[in-house]
């Protein structure tokens, strides 16, 4: 599959292909939530967040990040956007949970937290030209994609590329599924959460904060499908990828007697069909259509780039949220009183 080629060979051997691709290190790991729940401290549940240093529970839209951070743990050092998504937790068989660890993508070892990698595509991943023309965003532009609330796969079907990866090694990308892998997966678990690719050209953000995104009217972003008249302009697909590190949790016998899986979201969510993801953009000036405007890959995507110390240097942000969110201990609840759900069978 070429996915995989392009992939294995990108990662592991030098970069090929034509897209840009970084990582990011941890920045800071806690109950805020500024896009969904703007001011409040705590926010419902625990988020894993990279990305510019000014990252708080407010973030007015008119709010100039790229003027308010003074760094970024990613490895484009003129991106102070912020990028989140909720944490996996393992739960053990007297119910109590962990939050599970997270490693980073093969090539980037020893980011902080393990972080997340980023990717904004023109064309598909494994268009190795990437050569259609895309609108970067525009200041203050935020989005989101997935349902907190969804538990079956009806109820996620109107997002597309939301998906889990059951890693056997650092190559893995194939067989990729809605809900949480059943069975273990040695290397870990990959979260991918890919945005929709159409914008309205007029807000910044809307009330559920996806309206005013869409998917291709006819066909998809892979197939390069048209974007519908309500949503004319065509952006690069912004893509996740958060890699868990299971490997403490792959010991069948502390798994639920029941044979169900162990993992469950910072939200109680145990069926995986809830995988969501936030986006706040906060490029420096042209930076991020700079980069877009020219057909090129990762690393040699020009731009003002920074290495692993200099991110790792960002991480860390002091917390505004004080309380044991379960890394290294047990927790009787999540954080945020939430409690899983029974799975449903
Ligand atoms: C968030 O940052 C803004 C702007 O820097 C600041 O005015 C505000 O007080 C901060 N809010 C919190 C909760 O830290
Ligand atoms: C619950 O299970 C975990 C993992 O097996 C264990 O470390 C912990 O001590 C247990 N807690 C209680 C209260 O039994």
């Amino acid at each position: 599959m070429m996915y995989w080629t392009t992939i294995t060979l990108f990662g592991l051997a030098g970069p090929v292909a034509a897209l840009i691709r970084f990582q990011c290190s941890q920045l800071v790991v806690e109950r805020l939530d500024p896009l969904v729940t703007p001011g409040q401290v705590p926010s419902p549940h625990v988020h894993q967040i990279v990305g510019g240093n000014s990252f708080n529970a407010t973030m007015n839209p008119d709010k100039d990040m790229p003027g308010e951070s003074t760094c970024t743990t990613c490895q484009f050092s003129e991106d102070f956007s912020n990028y989140w998504t909720a944490v996996l937790y393992f739960k053990s068989r007297n119910g109590t949970y962990q939050r599970v660890p997270q490693r980073s993508n093969a090539g980037f070892e020893g980011t902080t937290g393990g972080g997340m990698t980023v990717y904004y595509m023109q064309d598909p991943l494994y268009d190795t030209a990437q050569k259609s023309k895309v609108s970067a965003f525009k200041p203050g532009f935020r989005m989101f994609v997935g349902d907190v609330n969804a538990r079956t796969k009806q109820e996620a079907a109107r997002f597309r590329q939301l998906t889990y990866t059951c890693m056997e090694n650092a190559g893995s990308r194939e067989h990729e599924t809605v809900s949480f892998p059943t069975h273990v997966c040695p290397y870990g678990i990959m979260t991918s959460v890919r945005f929709p690719t159409c914008w309205d050209g007029k807000n910044l953000d809307s009330p559920d904060h996806m309206a005013h995104m869409s998917y291709p009217e006819s066909g998809t972003f892979e197939s390069a499908g048209p974007c519908p008249a309500t949503h004319p302009v065509r952006t690069s697909q912004v893509m996740y990828e958060v890699i868990w590190d299971t490997s403490k949790y792959n010991i069948k016998e502390d798994w639920p007697e029941d044979g169900t899986q162990p993992f469950v979201w910072s939200f109680g969510d145990e069926t995986g069909y809830a995988n969501h993801g936030d986006y706040v953009f906060g490029w420096k000036n042209d930076a991020l259509q700079n980069i877009l405007d020219t057909s090129c890959y990762a690393q040699s995507c020009g731009g003002k780039q920074q290495n692993i110390a200099a991110m790792n240097k960002c991480a860390g942000i002091p917390k505004t949220v004080i309380e044991d969110i379960g890394e290294g201990t047990w927790l009787v609840e999540l954080p945020g009183d939430h409690r899983s759900e029974e799975s449903r069978h």
